[in-house]
């Protein structure tokens, strides 16, 4: 297929490219541009970072596990990409030195690429921006002081990406423009891949080496990229980023904050689709169990059918959804109610990692009376499971931690949960009780959390 976009400013167009070509691959081999590193190649370390700008604003993403077509239309930056025309170097880049913030330097390429996408848009968030880089060496205190040195200066003028100047390209059917097109596609093709932002199809092919051919891109979609936010529901296409869901979502429910802070990095964020979070039947994905807890439904179409189901139900089975051939992730619907939602995150680690279980709590206390329970978890069956046990045994009783108590044995009812390489199913289960109380503690107002990460 054929795709064109900016490279470093400069005007690219490729005739029949293998879909699945990773970004990575392409720069380094195909182009001798080596400053882009290889690390991991699966999304952990951050080493690839390039940054993508297109109509809605700029971007880090990690070029490992991003498809060429994934890039049509767009414009990419790699780091030798940064310096102006007359040899002067971006500002990231001299307070990297001036600021020491490199040693053995294998992380740097990718560290100025997050660092120069946040100082072109104004983060100055570095924690978080950086929390997707990862660096064995120097250790973070220069990095962040080089951000903030950086951002006292301008964008240099050289990194403006004039977008209207990318090439057309013939129209491809594995690149659709729209949900209708992709749904007659598809129905007509129903063994294709479908790829959202590739953070999971991705590793198939750089970590499996999988032909995944024929497959069809979303990242066309742009009807499946949007967010309604009516009175009565919030409806989210299947191609919205988990960054541009968390902007919309969050401050209408901040309780799930945590959660979408903690999934993953900016880079994985800034690709991943919560159709694809959805539609890959995850039973550790952070998305669902939040979405469950606020009674989401979810739109599956296949053609010109849709049909709309509850999104627990759409997980069958550990690998087994309801979703037949040809059918796709078309939307998320949350009803407008009145909701009380905490999500919890539990990991090994802070930044940057598979939850080991995920409890979302949306208890409704009227006059002191549990008046709704929607309980969800990730991490304790072989899919996203609510706790209907626990809920049942919530329902109707006072709000009070003798009630919370009493429902303790109903945990073991609802789950028996897996030990892995995460957790031990003890764990799991002694933690998800102890979410409840957490909760119980959290929406009466109690300090629950110590910040786990200071600068
Ligand atoms: C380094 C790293 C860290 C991660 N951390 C987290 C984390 O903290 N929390 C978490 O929940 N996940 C995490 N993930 C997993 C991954 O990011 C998510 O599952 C992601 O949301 C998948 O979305 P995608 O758009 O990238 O899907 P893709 O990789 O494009 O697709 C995933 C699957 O869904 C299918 N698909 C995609 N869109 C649709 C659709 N609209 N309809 C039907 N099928 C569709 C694809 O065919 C494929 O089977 C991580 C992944 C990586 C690489
Ligand atoms: S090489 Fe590690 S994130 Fe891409
Ligand atoms: S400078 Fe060596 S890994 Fe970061």
């Amino acid at each position: 297929m054929d795709v064109s976009f900016l490279l470093n400013g400069q005007p690219v167009s490729l005739r029949d490219v293998s879909p699945t070509q990773t970004l990575l691959n392409w720069l380094r081999e195909e182009r001798g541009l080596v400053g882009t590193k290889e690390g991991c190649n699966e999304g952990d370390c951050g080493a690839c970072t390039v940054k993508v700008t297109d109509v809605d604003g700029a971007k880090a993403l990690n070029a490992c596990i991003l498809f060429l077509p994934q890039l049509q239309g767009k414009a990419v930056r790699t780091v030798e990409g940064l310096e102006g025309p007359d040899g002067a170097l971006h500002p990231v880049q001299q307070a990297m030195i001036d600021e020491h913030g490199s040693q053995c330097g294998f992380c740097t390429p990718g560290f100025v690429m997050s660092m120069a996408t946040a100082h072109g848009t104004g983060d100055t968030d570095y924690d978080t921006a950086l929390a997707g880089n990862l660096c064995r060496c120097t250790g973070y205190a220069p990095i962040v002081r080089a951000c903030e040195v950086a951002q006292e200066l301008p964008e240099p003028d050289w990194m403006e990406e004039p977008l209207d100047s990318v090439p057309d390209v013939a129209c491809s059917p594995f690149l659709p423009q729209s949900a209708d097109e992709l749904a007659a596609w598809y129905a007509e093709n129903p063994d294709a891949t479908l790829i959202g932002g590739a953070t999971d199809v991705g590793l198939w092919v750089t970590k499996q080496l999988r032909d995944l051919a024929p497959v069809a891109f979303l990242n066309g979609c742009s009807d499946l990229q949007q967010i309604e936010v009516g009175e009565d529901a919030i409806r989210i296409g299947a191609g919205v980023t988990i960054t541009d869901l968390a902007a919309a979502l969050v401050p209408l429910y901040p309780g799930m904050r945590d959660v979408f802070h903690r999934y993953a990095s900016v880079q994985i964020r800034n690709a991943a689709t919560i159709g694809g979070n959805i539609a890959n039947g995850s039973p550790i994905g952070d998305g669902p169990p939040v979405l469950i807890a606020l009674g989401a439904e979810l739109t599956l179409r296949k053609g010109n059918e849709r049909r709309s189901i509850p999104l627990e139900d759409f997980f069958i089975d550990y690998g087994k959804q309801d979703r037949a051939p040809g059918e796709f992730v078309e939307s998320i619907t949350i009803p407008r109610k009145p909701s009380q939602l905490r999500a919890y995150k539990l990991s090994k680690r802070f930044d940057q990692d598979i939850s080991a279980v995920c409890g979302c709590f949306n208890v409704v206390v009227k006059d002191d009376i549990v008046a709704s329970a929607c309980i969800a978890f990730g991490g304790m069956a072989g899919t996203p499971k609510r706790a209907t046990q626990v809920e049942a045994a919530l329902l109707g009783q006072p709000w009070t931690m003798d009630t919370i108590n009493a429902a303790a044995q109903m945990w073991a009812q609802d789950f028996t949960p897996m030990t892995d390489m995460r957790a031990s199913a003890d764990y799991r289960l002694e933690t998800a009780k102890n979410m409840l109380t957490r909760y119980f503690h959290d929406v009466s107002g109690a300090a629950i959390a110590v910040r786990e990460v200071s600068v």
